[in-house]
């Protein structure tokens, strides 16, 4: 499936929540985010309904977002209709990782096949910080279990916000000469709490000079629909990304849509356009009008996202409410 720029779309990250157990300092206010009502949420029947009509569409990845998608009761079974849609080859999940220790075993068995675990401190102090109130050990415990029970490539997101954790960019690809882990460095996007609260990105060629280590620059085989650029510390069992929305503009490599928690197809992070799916899905409508709206999303996805232009119009959503 190809959209008006000749970009190959295959993958859908579908928020499942707006609600989280954290509420890091770029991504949700302090006083948290006003949870929609359970009737505003699609039921999981629905969006399992709505994938298995898209997905022969040319529809072969799913990534399961928020919030954070463990704090939503049925996860496990929501993850198994997936796994019977059989155009779906790649199920993964973005997740805090605060909740996994004690549910890796089931989401695997369930079918999930990899997961991403944002982790944005390594200092019990700066992580409760950051996370306003979250406590380390559950998502180094969380890891751990993803790594047990093969929920690979596991990666971990690691957003860098200046003077909160640059300091701590080495200690982080270090965890990875000794693991099998994936760190990604994300530059921060102007997007809901941090365009608001104007915290400052760090760009991937200062996390480079920060690092002040060897990286060579690999072909990363495993498994992977996203926009990070891969290298390795020579000798290490894992990998070391970036995602660098704002200085390495990716989008001319773009595969996705969004779905959000409130039924609205979203054509980018980054644009105010949203095509309601939750009506058609309440009344009922036929596969073929489904697949209809699909496209029509498709036909609105612009080239690209202007975070990087200076000033450019901010969504409206908080990060948490668009799913990362
Ligand atoms: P993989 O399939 O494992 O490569 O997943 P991913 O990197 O696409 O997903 P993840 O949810 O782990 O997102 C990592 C970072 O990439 C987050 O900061 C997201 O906000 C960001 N991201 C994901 N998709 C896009 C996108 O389409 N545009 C931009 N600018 N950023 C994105
Ligand atoms: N910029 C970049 N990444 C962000 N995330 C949340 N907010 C932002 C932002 N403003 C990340 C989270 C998570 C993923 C879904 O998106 O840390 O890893
Ligand atoms: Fe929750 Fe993720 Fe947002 Fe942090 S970044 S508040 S963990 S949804």
């Amino acid at each position: 499936m190809k959209d008006r720029f000749g970009r190959g779309i295959n993958y859908i990250r579908v928020s499942v929540t707006d609600r989280c157990n954290f509420r890091c300092i770029y991504c949700m206010p302090e006083e948290g985010v006003l949870p929609k009502r359970c009737g505003d949420i699609l039921r999981f029947e629905e969006i399992a309904r709505f994938l298995k009509v898209i997905a022969p569409l040319g529809v072969s990845a799913v990534r399961i977002t928020g919030g954070e998608p463990l704090v939503r009761k049925g996860i496990v079974d929501f993850i198994k209709m997936l796994r019977e849609i059989p155009e779906i080859r790649d199920i993964s999940m973005t997740t805090n990782g605060s909740l996994l220790s004690g549910i890796a075993a089931e989401l695997k068995k369930a079918g999930l096949d990899r997961v991403n675990i944002s982790l944005d401190s390594l200092n019990p102090e700066k992580f409760r910080r950051m996370t306003r109130g979250g406590n380390l050990k559950d998502v180094l415990d969380g890891i751990k279990a993803a790594l047990e029970n093969d929920l690979s490539p596991v990666k971990i997101n690691c957003v860098v916000v200046k003077g909160f954790n640059d300091d701590e960019v080495a200690d982080f690809a270090r965890l990875t000469i000794d693991n099998p882990l994936t760190v990604r460095f994300i530059e921060l996007m102007p997007v809901g709490e941090a365009a608001k609260e104007k915290m400052e990105m760090v760009s991937q060629d200062r996390i480079t000079r920060l690092l002040g280590m060897k990286l060579e620059s690999v072909k990363y085989e495993e498994k992977g629909e996203g926009p990070a650029a891969y290298f390795k510390i020579p000798g290490a069992k894992g990998y070391v990304g970036f995602i660098s929305s704002i200085s390495h503009h990716f989008c001319a490599r773009c595969n996705r849509l969004r779905l959000t928690a409130d039924g609205k197809l979203k054509p980018c992070l980054d644009s105010e356009d949203e095509i309601d799916v939750k009506t058609l899905l309440r009344r009922r409508a036929a596969d073929e009008e489904l697949r209809r709206i699909f496209i029509e999303a498709l036909a609105k996805k612009p080239a690209g996202h202007k975070m990087n232009v200076v000033p450019f119009e901010r969504t409206k959503r908080n990060m948490c409410q668009i799913g990362g």
